[in-house]
């Protein structure tokens, strides 16, 4: 084992299996041509370098916490749950909906849930695979029966709209899953690999405000309270992590190509994505794309993108896929899942 939170669940007891998703996106939509006439760029620009099309952002009275909680009531009434018997919380996001208290302690006034465990996760675009990773390692322990597991963003919010360079990425949402403790099956999440290199913690950012840069003190540029991605960087070493990652899970559980149904990205850039197709030799149609519909959503993407895949009959019961992430930390995170 390198060093990393990495581990198989396929002889666990109590192995997680997802049995709801849900996800919400707001109903306005800034697509490429606003964009153009925001900052210099072109909708041919975009789609080439991103294949994004357009992407979805907040309006008044919408916030991370507003959608969370729709994505996580679909994935309730989906999974035919009462939110009162959720035990656990976990929410991944970067974009909280206030310093304090946890997005997912909003999440679970929501839901009407007075009692369960709740809390937030910080990973950047990895954040699903993290709170997936540790949630199931929760109930795996036995000290939670049902989770609930979102990714949500408000990207817009920290989005720096004179920077042709990140605002054509980023949009908001949120997905939600239901995590359950189910003995003798063969299917639920059966391995996974975090990991963090926070040496690398420049490449993606978003500086203020902090315990470094507190509220009231002097920034050096007034953009630090915006997201700072060096994009090139982020490009390569993307594509190589991520890479690793599916490399790494197919030694690991001893499986191949064939036998995945669907690999689900995070929605990044279409070309990093399809760098990974090809260094893969994976036949194009594996991977689960719908970034042209809401650009990069951080951790939300993959949960957005597993809701859609399944309700879209891209993969069913019984299918094994895997979700894969790349992020801010830098993070990167797998998670091999039998629906
Ligand atoms: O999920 C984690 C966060 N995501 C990321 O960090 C994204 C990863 N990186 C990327 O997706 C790509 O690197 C970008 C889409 C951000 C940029 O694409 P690129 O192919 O790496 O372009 P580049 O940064 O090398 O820039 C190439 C040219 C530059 O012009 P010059 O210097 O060659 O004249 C840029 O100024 O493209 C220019 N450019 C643009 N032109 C039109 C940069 N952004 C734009 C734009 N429209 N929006």
């Amino acid at each position: 084992m390198t060093s990393a939170v990495q581990g198989d669940f396929l002889t666990t007891k109590r192995r997680s299996v997802i049995v709801g998703t849900g996800s919400a996106v707001p109903d306005k939509i800034l697509d490429n041509h606003d964009l153009e006439k925001i900052v210099d760029t072109s909708d041919d620009w975009i789609t080439v370098r991103t294949g994004i099309k357009q992407r979805r952002i907040i309006s008044d009275g919408e916030s991370t916490a507003t959608l969370s909680i729709k994505a996580a009531r679909q994935a309730l009434d989906r999974a035919g749950i009462d939110a009162q018997d959720l035990d656990l919380i976990i929410c991944a996001t970067i974009t909280p909906e206030m310093v304090f208290p946890a997005t997912a302690c909003f999440i679970q006034e929501g839901l009407g849930n007075k009692t369960c465990c709740a809390f937030d996760l910080t990973a950047a675009c990895s954040g699903f695979t993290y709170a997936m990773g540790v949630a199931a390692s929760i109930i795996a322990a036995g000290q939670a029966d049902t989770a609930l597991i979102i990714g949500a963003e408000t990207l817009s919010t920290i989005t720096d709209y004179t920077d042709r360079g990140s605002c054509i990425l980023f949009g908001d949402g949120a997905g939600a899953a239901i995590l359950k403790a189910t003995t003798n099956t063969d299917r639920g999440l059966l391995y996974n690999s975090l990991h963090a290199d926070g040496s690398e913690w420049e490449t993606l950012s978003c500086r203020a405000y902090g315990s470094r840069y507190p509220v009231g003190s002097k920034l050096e540029s007034d953009k630090m309270i915006y997201m700072d991605i060096r994009g090139r960087e982020t490009y390569q070493t993307a594509v190589r992590r991520i890479v690793e990652l599916i490399k790494e899970t197919y030694i690991q559980c001893n499986i191949n190509n064939d036998d995945i149904k669907r690999i689900i990205p995070h929605q990044m850039n279409m070309r990093i994505i399809e760098s990974v197709v090809k260094r893969l030799k994976l036949p194009a149609d594996k991977m689960f794309v719908n970034i042209d519909k809401y650009g990069n959503t951080s951790a939300a993407s993959i949960a957005i993108a597993l809701d859609e895949a399944i309700q879209t009959g891209c993969v069913g019961p019984g299918d094994l896929v895997i979700l894969v992430a790349f992020g801010g930390g830098l993070t990167w995170g797998v998670n091999l899942i039998r629906l």
